[in-house]
């Protein structure tokens, strides 16, 4: 129940008729996994859903679909683990997660017959992942650009459009909860690069580590490099880049000088963006929130619901070939 559960949980409050109508089925949250059973929370869900122990969520044969949104690598991965060993489906918005081992958690979700789902895990609201997944998966993609941490990019822009310091933009990002528990990971740009790893992955099917990926983080920038940048209408902004140079791949996060004009320029605060070039499509441009409590929770509840669309068509499909439905019909095949 932190920033992401809340906001998953507002939406399904929200929506729910419209998802239960889409799955033809109900969505029961079964257990919420807490670290302190008697915390003041900013929506009541009720007691009897909480508990500290995971177990009773790993264990429990009745649930279909874990939802991970702790953040951070230890213990997210292990629970992550466990719950697909245990035959579940698993949606988490962890980059760490996923940049890290993402790879050997798809292999294990594919050898136990479930999906790993991690749409949130990287822009925040925009279906990126998805889309380069399956709505791209015809094109060649030749080059992903983006503006994929909400956290400096509000920073950036405060400092720009409001001349505060770095320090208080900061901590103006805090309290609206874009920021990382430790911003460090936002500032320094390793937010980025995680994120980038996973764009990667799945663009080019290629896992580039983190730690390969060339970094520069935003606590360099300083109030006159933003004024003399807009003094040759150029912003500064923290660009992610992965690009396709025939057999190989670069990969850069660092602070860029973006002319005025350029559509990147103006996306602001706490909005992403991304510049897809696929060798049919052409360029795309996605744009949307990438950090935030409804923004986020919305890409999680969609995996959610393509899980449970999945698993539905799974279902009627077993009944059609079962042999029963063959006697009942009084017809064979060949
Ligand atoms: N700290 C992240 C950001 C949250 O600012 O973009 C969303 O991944």
């Amino acid at each position: 129940m932190g920033n992401i559960g809340t906001g998953l949980y507002k939406i399904l409050q929200m929506n729910r008729e419209k998802v239960e109508n889409l799955l033809g089925r109900n969505v029961e949250i079964r257990k919420v996994l807490v670290r302190n059973l008697n915390k003041n929370r900013k929506i009541d869900i009720g007691k009897e859903l909480l508990t500290t122990k995971v177990e009773d969520i790993i264990d429990d044969p009745e649930i279909d679909i874990v939802v991970e949104l702790i953040g951070g690598i230890n213990p997210a991965v292990d629970y992550i683990k466990r719950s697909i060993e245990k035959g579940k489906h698993v949606v988490t918005a962890n980059k760490a997660v996923i940049a890290t081992y993402g790879k050997e958690l798809r292999n294990l979700a594919d050898e136990k017959g479930v999906q790993l789902k991690y749409e949130a895990s990287v822009a925040g609201g925009i279906p990126i992942i998805d889309t380069l997944i399956n709505s791209l998966s015809s094109n060649d993609v030749e080059e992903i650009i983006g503006i994929i941490n909400g956290t400096t990019n509000y920073i950036l822009t405060q400092m720009s459009h409001s001349n505060i310091s770095f320090e208080n933009a900061l901590k103006k990002a805090q309290e609206k909860g874009y920021a990382e528990a430790d911003p460090t990971s936002d500032v320094e740009g390793y937010d980025a690069a995680f994120k980038l790893t996973i764009l990667s992955a799945v663009a080019f099917g290629e896992t580039i580590s983190p730690d390969d990926i060339s970094r520069e983080g935003i606590t360099k920038v300083c109030q006159e490099d933003i004024k003399y940048a807009s003094k040759l209408d150029y912003n500064v902004k923290l660009l992610a880049s992965a690009k396709k140079y025939n057999n190989s791949l670069e990969l850069h996060v660092h602070p860029a000088l973006i002319p005025k004009k350029h559509p990147l320029a103006s996306v602001d605060n706490e909005f992403n963006a991304l510049f897809v070039r696929g060798n049919a499509v052409g360029e795309l441009m996605f744009y949307g929130k990438g950090a935030g409590s409804l923004p986020t929770g919305s890409a999680v509840l969609a995996d959610i619901i393509t899980i449970g669309k999945t698993n539905k068509m799974e279902q009627i499909s077993d009944k059609v070939i079962t042999n029963n439905d063959l006697k009942i019909n009084g017809q064979g095949i060949g």
